[in-house]
């Protein structure tokens, strides 16, 4: 995988996917039984290693993804975080005038330090071959769960009124939050992880006010980001995954920025290759649910992905993660499917 962040072109191509560690798999279900709660699992080495590393063993996947949240960065920052059994993690929400967000970064670096723990312990067990995955969300989806508290399905309503009438406060948390994430990647490299792929999940929202909304809240802090990423840490590459932004896409791939861009379903296999692959190297972007149907829809949708997006620099993941009722089998034969017999002719 690291071959094709550097503009390679590997057949077959290498193939993780994301949430590829979870609830679908019933050998996670019985290790996250032995957990009181999320965070603690998270913060549990042992227990995060043995999630990061279940779903290589039992799908030979080329690239292991830490296991750890996004949220882990609130967390670290002092604010209240809870992952509640069905609805998913709840904050403390941020509201204007409340005394900012700050950053301390050896408190982050201590409360952290099980996650990176974590890291040390995969890179060890982990076959040399493999990638380990580093990550972070990037920072406006962050300021959506600490602004709003939780996903209310209002697309961030309270966090895009925070933007517009408070904008001096939201710059000030976007800054903090930057630093932060750099910190963590920072620290996450430094413990072994090989790549760090940037999660802005809600990056979508940020067209209701526009291109220039995107461009200066998720495109710029996110390139800043991997700049002084790759500056510190001679090239390391970085994944950028920009939820939803369509041909906005391409505003992510400036020369010399991300080396990776992961795509969803809101852009063509065609699209991508013509207007990012030049420029950077494609991950996706097979739909979940596809993925939860398997069958004959699942084969073509990746013999047409893996025709038009396998010329060039191209990872094989999905556009969005596993979802909890996805039957493992699929899983299995998908990784068949993209290990096939069909690359042996392409290369004889
Ligand atoms: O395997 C991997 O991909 C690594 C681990 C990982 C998790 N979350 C574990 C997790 C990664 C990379 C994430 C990223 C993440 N977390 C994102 C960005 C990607 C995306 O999905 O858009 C976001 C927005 C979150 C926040 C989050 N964490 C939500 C909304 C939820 C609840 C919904 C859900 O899918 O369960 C979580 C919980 C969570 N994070 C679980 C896992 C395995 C399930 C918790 C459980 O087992 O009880």
């Amino acid at each position: 995988m690291l071959w094709v962040l550097r503009g390679e072109r590997l057949r077959p191509p290498p193939i993780w996917l994301m949430r590829q560690a979870g609830r679908y798999l019933p050998e996670y279900r019985a290790l996250r039984a032995q957990a009181a709660n999320f965070l603690e699992f998270c913060y549990t080495p042992a227990m995060a290693v043995e999630a990061t590393l279940q779903p290589i063993r039992r799908f030979d996947l080329d690239a292991a993804i830490i296991f750890s949240d996004i949220l882990v960065v609130p967390h670290a920052l002092g604010r209240d975080v809870q992952f509640k059994e069905g609805e998913g993690p709840v904050l403390q929400p941020l509201a204007a005038g409340d005394a900012p967000v700050q950053l301390d970064a050896p408190a982050l670096k201590r409360h952290l330090a099980p996650v990176y723990e974590a890291l040390v312990q995969t890179r060890r067990e982990l076959a040399k071959e493999k990638a380990l995955i580093g990550f972070a969300g990037a920072p406006w989806t962050l300021a959506c769960y600490i602004i709003d508290g939780r996903n209310r399905n209002d697309r961030f309503a309270a966090t895009r009124r925070f933007m517009r009438e408070q904008p001096d406060q939201f710059a000030a948390l976007m800054e903090t939050l930057t630093q932060a994430i750099i910190e963590h990647c920072r620290n996450q490299l430094a413990a072994g992880a090989q790549v760090i792929q940037l999660f802005d999940s809600w990056a979508e929202i940020l067209l209701d006010g526009g291109a220039e909304d995107l461009q200066r809240w998720s495109v710029t802090p996110m390139l800043r980001i991997a700049d002084i990423l790759r500056r510190e840490s001679s090239g390391v590459p970085v994944i950028a995954f920009p939820r939803g932004v369509g041909e906005h896409f391409e505003l992510y791939t400036r020369e010399g920025s991300f080396a990776g861009l992961s795509i969803d379903t809101t852009v063509t296999s065609e699209w991508a290759r013509d207007h990012l692959q030049k420029r950077t190297a494609v991950q996706g972007h097979l739909s979940n649910l596809t993925l939860v149907e398997g069958g004959e829809t699942m084969q073509r949708e990746i013999a047409e992905m893996t025709k038009t997006l396998g010329r060039g620099p191209y990872i094989f993941n999905l556009a969005h993660g596993v979802l909890p009722q996805t039957p493992p089998d699929h899983v299995a034969e998908l990784v068949q499917l993209i290990r096939g017999p069909r690359w042996k002719r392409a290369q004889a």
